[in-house]
């Protein structure tokens, strides 16, 4: 019996030794976050530095929120909506207060979340009473049978729920009424008056290994016959599978529908997670590692909505604790950090050309 287990201590030694080297030392737990706050035609000499300074605050107070739920080992979903309820609570931001408005002259509210470890889901579009639609978007996924509502059904399940709601001039803001007001009477597009989409959104890995992403919107402005951009469909604007990433979108959303962009990212970045474990080769592996991915599928993509006549950006964290950025405008209102030391914002597009190099 002794000669026994002694032959089964000594062939698990064997095993472990054979085991890559990676493999034997115990991974360090990591955690990432990456925020958005939209992304679109952003000049840096036609903004102060006083407003500059205060989207970068803004940023950073998002971040830190995440930060402190993802360092503390908290979950990447509560790091996600940590992340946006400060975004949606700041006029800065075309979400919660501060969001644009229909052509009716409402403040319409889209959201959506999504949970990489099962890949549950909510999502709410056409709110007007609920402070905090990423919160509604979220009840959804946990509390009901649906991934979405729309509208008065949403705010009843909602107040079922008692989340917060706030009056119509929570929501308002003036620069948003005199963008509808310019836009109406100059006959401008959505596009004319919105330089930037400024759409919120987050993406985490929480050092359990779990994705979880977010995304909440106003949407465009002058938006009408109840349409609904991309921030709360699931695939398009919003996606997270702890088998690829979790990508959050901002622009212009008919184009990120139509290309499915958050889905796609992961559905490619997930193909190349599987054609690399199976690689035949150490050369292939090597090669496979050496291709930009995920930051060059995320490229990919956003020029696929470039080449259709869209523009905006996409946040992605993968589960090896990368947190990229891809945007096709002038600029996106970002910041990311890692359990690696990373910490920044950024508005303009000069800065992401480093930003893409650092895994
Ligand atoms: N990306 C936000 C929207 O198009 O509504």
């Amino acid at each position: 019996m002794k000669a026994l287990s002694t032959a089964i201590a000594a062939l698990a030694t064997l095993f472990v030794f054979a085991l890559p080297v990676s493999a034997q030392e115990a991974a360090e737990p990591r955690w990432s976050i990456a925020i958005h706050g939209g992304a679109g035609t952003l000049d840096p000499d036609e903004m102060t530095p006083e407003r500059r300074a205060a989207y970068e605050a803004a940023l950073q107070n998002a971040l830190d929120a995440a930060k402190a739920v993802l360092a503390n080992g908290g979950s990447a979903m509560d790091a996600v909506k940590a992340a946006i309820v400060p975004l949606e609570d700041d006029p800065l931001f075309n979400a919660g207060r501060g969001a644009v408005f229909t052509w009716d002259g409402k403040n319409e509210l889209d959201a959506s979340i999504m949970d990489g470890r099962d890949r549950s889901a909510g999502a709410v579009t056409g709110v007007t009473s609920i402070k905090n639609p990423i919160l509604l978007a979220d009840a959804v996924r946990t509390d009901s049978p649906h991934v979405f509502l729309m509208g008065t059904g949403a705010e009843q399940f909602a107040s079922e729920k008692g989340l917060e709601t706030a009056p119509p001039e929570w929501f308002a803001t003036e620069a948003r009424r005199e963008a509808l007001e310019r836009m109406k009477a100059r006959e401008l597009s959505a596009l004319d008056v919105d330089h930037k989409f400024g759409t919120v959104g987050a993406v985490a890995l929480d050092m359990a290994g779990n994705l979880a992403a977010g995304t909440s919107t106003g949407g465009m402005t002058g938006k009408r016959w109840g349409r609904i951009g991309d921030a709360p469909v699931i695939g398009a604007g919003t996606y997270a599978d702890n088998r690829s990433c979790a990508v959050s979108a901002t622009g212009w959303g008919e184009y990120f529908i139509r290309v499915g962009v958050a889905s796609e990212i992961c559905s490619r970045y997930r193909f190349l997670r599987i054609t690399k474990a199976y690689a035949q080769s150490s050369e292939r592996r090597e090669w496979l590692e050496q291709q930009n991915y995920p930051q060059g599928i995320a490229d990919a993509v956003m020029q696929e909505v470039k080449e259709l006549g869209g523009d905006g950006g996409v946040i992605i964290v993968t589960p090896e604790g990368q947190a990229l950025f891809s945007f096709n405008t002038t600029g996106m209102y970002r910041g990311r950090a890692t359990s690696d030391g990373v910490n920044e914002v950024a508005i303009f597009a000069d800065v992401i050309e480093q930003a893409s190099e650092t895994p």
